[in-house]
């Protein structure tokens, strides 16, 4: 069985990794070998074989041993060990979660049920490296990629509404803490039902403008009962990294725009933080070339991957099913609030949510894993 080397496997994108490959058998068909940058020497996880002792992540001996290394340790890791273990010549595929290589032109951003066709490609020509998209971006794509397989986008526009997750674990905790604290500013005038809500309301605001620098180290801002426009790094030209992204990815996915000789699809929004926990939703405008009936869009949403799932555009099955709380943990890409605007027949608005771990970092990974086990 081919050694594949895991790294970053403990972390919050790591954690949900490992559980999908138990949950799909991926730990059948190979020979885990568990790396550690802080612990080396110590007992490996259940899911061991024969390997049952940590081996150290910086140790590129060890790393050459693999066939496959799967990170998702993080950018930082990444820029200092894969030169290091190309240039010692090892061979092998690196599948990597962060966001370092994914630009490059010897990697492919991996979202098979997107672009079989550009990884057979690179695969066929000897490509090794496979980079995870980004979350927004991926879950975009896995519920209205049938509409840019068909070539019926003139451009796309995307609004996002990104969880805590995306920031990372200690995003999380700083969300819940900031409205644990801001419930306890006010708890017992919430539980004198005759309180004045503009007393409430003044007494919210003026502790999420006093949160402490600790309760807002990890955003710079308060986010519990808020919002940050702005993700990722300043690019300088007005736009944020997350926004650029948008367009970069989406385009290097479907494999067309300039490093593919084609000419690119304008994809360019607002990405914005929200206080959600793990799913990054997303209001898509997008002008098509043709007026395509919605019925039609909708039918080839829904037949395009077993994940996209159609919510009728109803406010009742909405609710139920278009929120970040109905798609935790699922696999599921829900596309709803699919309707033609009032700028034209070609002008056609849709609402997605995707859970940011699953189709957003770990699921193409294990899946990039399957297609080299192939
Ligand atoms: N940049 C994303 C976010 C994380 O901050 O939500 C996943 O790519």
């Amino acid at each position: 069985q081919p050694l594949v080397g895991l790294v970053g496997w403990r972390g919050m994108v790591g954690s949900v990794l490992m559980d999908r490959m138990q949950a799909e058998g991926d730990f059948g068909l190979i020979e885990p070998v568990f790396f550690s940058t802080s612990n080396a020497g110590g007992k490996a996880p259940a899911m061991a074989k024969n390997e049952t002792t940590l081996k150290d992540a910086n140790d590129i001996e060890a790393l050459k041993k693999c066939d496959i290394v799967i990170t998702c340790q993080g950018g930082d890791y990444t820029s200092e060990v894969f030169p290091k273990l190309r240039a010692a010549g090892w061979n092998g595929h690196w599948i990597d979660a962060a966001s370092t290589l994914r630009m490059n032109d010897d990697a492919i951003i991996v979202l098979d049920p997107v672009n079989l066709p550009v990884i057979q490609n690179a695969l066929a020509k000897g490509g090794k490296n496979w980079v995870g998209g980004n979350c927004t971006v991926s879950c975009m794509l896995m519920g209205v990629g049938a509409l840019y397989k068909a070539g019926l986008v003139e451009w796309m526009t995307s609004m996002t509404y990104q969880a805590a997750s995306g920031g990372g674990a200690q995003h999380m905790r700083e969300l819940l803490t900031q409205f644990g604290t801001l419930n306890a500013e006010v708890r017992a005038l919430l539980d004198d039902p005759k309180s004045a809500i503009l007393e409430i309301d003044r007494k919210v605001l003026h502790k999420q403008q006093n949160l402490s620098a600790a309760e807002t180290a990890n955003f710079g801002a308060p986010l519990g009962g808020s919002l940050i426009p702005w993700i990722d790094k300043d690019l300088g030209d007005g736009m944020s990294k997350e926004e650029w992204k948008g367009g970069a990815e989406t385009n290097k996915i479907l494999g067309q725009g300039a490093g593919f000789g084609t000419a690119a699809t304008p994809v360019d929004g607002f990405c914005v933080r929200i206080g959600a926990m793990r799913c990054h939703s997303q209001a898509l405008t997008f002008k098509l070339k043709k007026d395509v009936p919605v019925a039609d869009i909708e039918a080839m949403i829904a037949a395009d991957n077993p994940w996209a799932k159609v919510v009728p555009n109803t406010r009742e099955a909405t609710v139920k099913d278009l929120t970040p709380v109905a798609v935790t943990g699922t696999m599921d890409i829900p596309v709803g609030r699919i309707r033609k605007l009032a700028m034209g027949p070609e002008y056609v608005g849709a609402f997605t949510i995707g859970d940011q771990l699953l189709w957003g970092a770990a699921e193409p990974l294990r899946r990039m894993l399957r297609i080299l086990l192939e």
